[in-house]
């Protein structure tokens, strides 16, 4: 190989290099996100002893999270536009690192719900833009298993939550369970301060000299000014401003339909009823211990983190509508086979429900989510990116809150085997809707995801004129 060939590899593996240590310090925000919406399972009931909680209260110290990642996913999508994927993913991890802190300390409940809210906000600037993040950073023919990292961060996060739980549960340690979090957040907010703001926020902001600089550090030399191009056409060809109204125009509308309804089916085909309230299922189907019940959670846990890590393997090589596909028909064949199982039980209830609960989180990990925050990090154009993605996260975390909140109620109400049905049946109507919208992004770059929703834009109007 020629000397100026072998300069070029070292280069390449250089850049890629750098994308890989990027993608994986940003991929820390899901960690956290994952730990601190998973950690309070395990420490709510020795909360509930020290501060002598009520129901209502014990609701609305899980759910404030909730509430805050709402909040933050509606302002930080704007926020990113504005100030840039890295700035505002700054800002979070001090959010991160405070909230964790004052939630660890808090001497009475309203402390505690209100330092809750604050890390829900953390959680949600988290969502809307690590995704973004990786996806703008990431080659295109690595773009899925990148922008998984998010997901799969999430998963760990839940089962070093559910770990961290038990650790401490034989000393009623919930300050520490709390706590600990501080330590995740000080390594993203470092690793945040030493990355690079992205090539396509830059170019988006006329920062071209910077840009080029950064695509220098994370490409292969020869495609830099190649992809400045390919951004820069794709910008002119872009007539929105970056508002809010923006999401409401015709050629944005089916990017934000696919988006949204994604969110939402996410949420409704039940999947944090699993990962809130795990113990719970598992003991109404007959786990007699309550350490059983949480090592079998465990279980479940380790579950999503496995398949997030054969979804990412898949991803770029079998696109992303195949795993969406076969994943929620497994979520619905699981859910039916759960509710079936509570309608008519047996001895063996408890392990079949372990068993289906597991095919249910195995089937969720390689489909809905994933590819939920990968394909709304990357069907949106650029000028209007952060606030579609973030209006996405919105609607995901609102239906999150509506589902954790009516779970126990629906349970009490239409008993296990009816809610589980009902589950099923959304599946049902994502496994369609994931058929007849969602496009195929595999191995395009974000600049030709923009061209396709153009080019069809332009074939709906022109057979609407005939
Ligand atoms: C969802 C979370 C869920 C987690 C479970 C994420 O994609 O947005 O609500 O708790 O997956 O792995």
């Amino acid at each position: 190989m020629a000397d100026k060939e072998i300069a070029t590899l070292r280069d390449a593996l250089r850049g890629t290099k750098f994308v890989y240590i990027a993608a994986s310090f940003a991929a820390l925000g899901g960690l956290l996100f994952g730990y601190d919406t998973g950690v309070i399972s395990g420490a709510l009931i020795f909360i509930k002893r020290e501060f002598g909680l009520t129901t209502v209260a014990e609701e609305i110290v899980v759910s404030g999270v909730l509430l805050g990642a709402t909040l933050g996913a509606i302002v930080g999508g704007k926020a990113a536009d504005l100030f840039g994927r890295r700035r505002v993913l700054l800002v979070t991890a001090a959010i991160f690192g405070i909230g964790a802190l004052a939630s660890a300390v808090a001497p009475s409940p309203p402390v505690l719900i209100v330092s809750r809210v604050v890390l829900g906000l953390a959680i949600g600037l988290a969502s809307t833009n690590v995704p973004v993040y990786l996806s703008e950073v990431a080659p295109p023919h690595a773009r899925g298993w990148i922008v998984s990292l998010f997901q799969l961060a999430v998963t760990v996060g839940i089962v070093v939550a559910y770990l961290t739980d038990y650790a401490f549960a034989g000393v009623e340690g919930w300050r520490w369970m709390l706590g600990f979090a501080v330590a995740p957040a000080l390594v993203f907010g470092t690793g945040m301060f030493f990355l690079p703001e992205t090539p396509r926020w830059l170019i988006r902001g006329g920062h071209h000299d910077v840009a080029h600089r950064v695509l220098v550090r994370i490409r292969e030399l020869g495609d830099v000014n190649a992809e400045i191009e390919e951004i820069k056409a794709s910008l002119a060809q872009q007539t929105e401003g970056g508002h809010w109204t923006d999401l409401l125009r015709r050629q944005v509308r089916p990017a934000l339909v696919v988006g949204l309804g994604l969110a939402v089916f996410q949420q409704v085909t039940g999947i944090n009823t699993v990962i809130y309230y795990a113990p719970k299922i598992l003991q109404t189907a007959g786990f007699n211990s309550a350490s059983g019940a949480i090592l079998a959670t465990v279980g479940v846990g380790v579950v999503n983190v496995g398949m997030t890590i054969v979804a990412m393997f898949l991803v770029d090589r079998a696109g992303r509508r195949p795993l969406l596909l076969v994943g929620i028909a497994g979520m619905i064949i699981t859910l039916g086979a759960l509710g079936l199982s509570f309608r008519y039980p047996s001895g063996q209830l408890a392990w079949i429900a372990v068993i289906c609960l597991m095919g249910y989180v195995a089937s969720f990990a390689i489909s809905l989510g994933p590819i939920f925050w990968l394909l709304i990090a990357e069907i949106y154009p650029l000028r209007i990116r952060g606030v579609a993605e973030g209006t996405a996260a919105t609607f995901n975390w609102a239906s999150n809150l509506i589902v954790s909140l009516t779970f126990l109620t629906l349970v009490e109400k239409l008993g296990a085997s009816s809610t589980f049905f009902l589950y099923g049946l959304a599946s049902v109507a994502s496994w369609l809707f994931a058929y007849y919208f969602v496009p195929e992004t595999k191995g395009r770059t974000l600049e030709q995801i923009e061209a396709f929703w153009r080019a069809r834009h332009r074939a709906r109007q022109r057979a609407s004129w005939r």
